[in-house]
Order: structure tokens, then sequence, then C-alpha cells
């Protein structure tokens, strides 16, 4: 099989009702971080990593994301005729003139796994990134592109991985693994959203894969499971038993913009981050400090 990840899958059907009312009619894929939406930094990090080919699983109401990534003549004609050149490269590379964008519509909300199975037609028999919107992660090296070196030394999918504390096991995939040193370890056995007492390890699956096209056939024989949903931690649990699935605890800091708290510091540390803000921000956050 390729060693080489040419495709990344987008799941971003669902409706955000951690954000309602924001959410009702926009989605929280295009909640933007300072002065882009968050969507784009996905792109932009699996674009990073080698993809060639974005497959978005989205579903009717969302056709904001479409738009975002269509170029649009008569925006960048305006740009250009006032001399605001700047902003005219920011809008025409949002994505790469040589990268495919596909959109497959989710019918109905079955759940992570039946997402990522309905790409399976685009994907094909390839290597595939799926990335997760909500958690976005800062890392000198983008934790796609860390995730790959993975796969290209050992063939065989990758999950990203970091430690929660012990009372939040409920609201991940949780792994349990045997050492393999530098970060990567051989996951053993895997689990959905396991209470604290049940869990096998408190290693959290953050929404970063790598995984190989035997996971279709694995989803295609995965029952509803948490929340009456297909799984993706199910399939994987399945994929253990006939390939090696790695677990990598990638450098990064990550931010589950997925809920209200995260975005917000998701906001001011890019903020912060930001060249041509950081100044400015700090002296205010400093002042606001100083007020209260
Ligand atoms: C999904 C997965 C879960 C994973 C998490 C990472 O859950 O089902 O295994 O740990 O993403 O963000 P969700 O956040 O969609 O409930």
């Amino acid at each position: 099989m390729s060693l080489k990840i040419r495709v990344a899958v987008f799941p971003v059907a669902g409706r955000g009702t951690r954000f309602l009312p924001a959410t009702k009619a926009f989605p929280k894929e295009m909640f933007p971080i300072v002065d882009k939406p968050l969507i784009q930094y996905a792109v932009e990090e699996a674009v990073a990593a080698g993809a060639e080919k974005l497959i978005f699983v989205t579903c009717a109401s969302k056709s904001v994301i479409e738009d975002h990534f269509d170029s649009d003549s008569e925006l960048e004609r305006e740009l250009r005729e006032s001399g605001k050149i700047e902003l005219l490269a920011s809008v025409k590379e949002i994505v790469p003139s040589t990268v495919a964008c596909i959109y497959i519509q989710q019918e109905i909300p079955l759940g992570l796994g039946h997402a990522v199975l309905c790409a399976r037609p685009a994907v094909g028999d390839e290597p595939f990134f799926v990335h997760l919107v909500d958690d976005l992660i800062y890392s000198q090296t983008p934790c796609l592109e860390q995730m790959r070196r993975c796969y290209e030394y050992h063939g065989s999918s990758v999950l990203a991985v970091e430690a929660v504390l012990a009372d939040q096991t409920a609201d991940y995939g949780i792994i349990a693994t045997e050492e393999e040193g530098l970060g990567l370890s051989r996951v053993i056995s895997i689990v959905e959203k396991p209470n604290p007492e049940d869990a096998p390890s408190n290693l959290a699956v953050v929404g970063r894969y790598v995984l190989t096209p035997t996971i279709f056939d694995k989803l295609s024989a995965t029952d509803r499971g948490v929340n009456n949903e297909i799984q993706l931690t199910d399939a994987i649990a399945n994929l253990i038993v006939d390939e090696p699935v790695y677990a990598l605890l990638f450098e990064g800091l990550r931010y589950d913009c997925g809920n209200k708290l995260g975005y917000l510091k998701a906001s001011i540390e890019y903020g912060l981050r930001h060249p041509d803000l950081s100044e400015a921000f700090t002296a205010y956050l400093a002042g606001l400090n100083k007020e209260s």
C-alpha cells in the first residue's frame, strides 16, 4: 500500500448544539479564531502534511463552508482594483489550486464512524487523515505532519493522543498501550467514552487520525454504540485485531473549540500570538488585570 497520504477527511456535519443559538444558521466550523475560520486552520494543517484531496462530509445547511473554499472573482476584482494586495493574496491562498475539494452529504446524523464511512467512495483504497475541526492544535510541527512521519515509518494507522484528567474520560475515546518509546506506542485496546472507573488509562484520542483503508470494512460491520451512533472508536477496536495501530503523544497545545471555554482560550492565545495584534492585545489584557 502507498505510504504517501494524499487524502484528508473532515467530518463537518454536526449541529454544534453546544454553541446554540450561534450555530442555528451558521456552522461552528466557520467560527473565526482571530481572522481565519476553524475549518481553514484544519485545511492548512492537512495540506501542509501532503493532502491533495480534501473530503468534507457535510450536511445541506452548511453550504457556507463550500463557499469559503470556492474562488470569488467579484471579491478578488474589488480587492485588486482597490490595491489591497495582501488581502487579495489571503483570499486567493485559502486553498492551493492543486488541491481538490469534494463535498459529500451525510444524510442522517449517525455519528463519526458513519461520517467517515460516507467518505469511502471518494477516499478509495488509500491511507487517509481524519481531522476533527473542533480540536485546534498549536505546535511547531503541525500535528498531522508529526503523524504522517509515524505512518511513513510504520505503515500503520496512527491516533493522536494526550493525557486527560481522570474525570474527563467519558468525553473521549480512551486507549491502553504497550510502551514503544519517543511518544509512540502500540494500541492494545480502545473504548469510546468510558466512565473513569472503566477507563483503561487516561490517554485520550484527540481529533487527528491516520487510517488505513481497512477501516472501511470494519466500519461497515460496526453496529451502533455509544449515543446510538456508529463510532469510529469501535471500528478501530476491530482494526487492532488485524493490524497494528499506533498512538502518538503529539507535541503541541490542543484547544477544544467545541466548547465555549476552549474556544475563548484559543481566541485569546492566538490573538496574543498574532503578529499584528500581539503588542496591543497584550497591553489591553494587562490593563484588564490591573482593573480587576
Ligand atoms: C469524537 C470521538 C472520540 C474522540 C473525540 C476527540 O468524540 O468519538 O473518540 O476522543 O472525538 O475530540 P466527540 O468529541 O465527537 O464526542
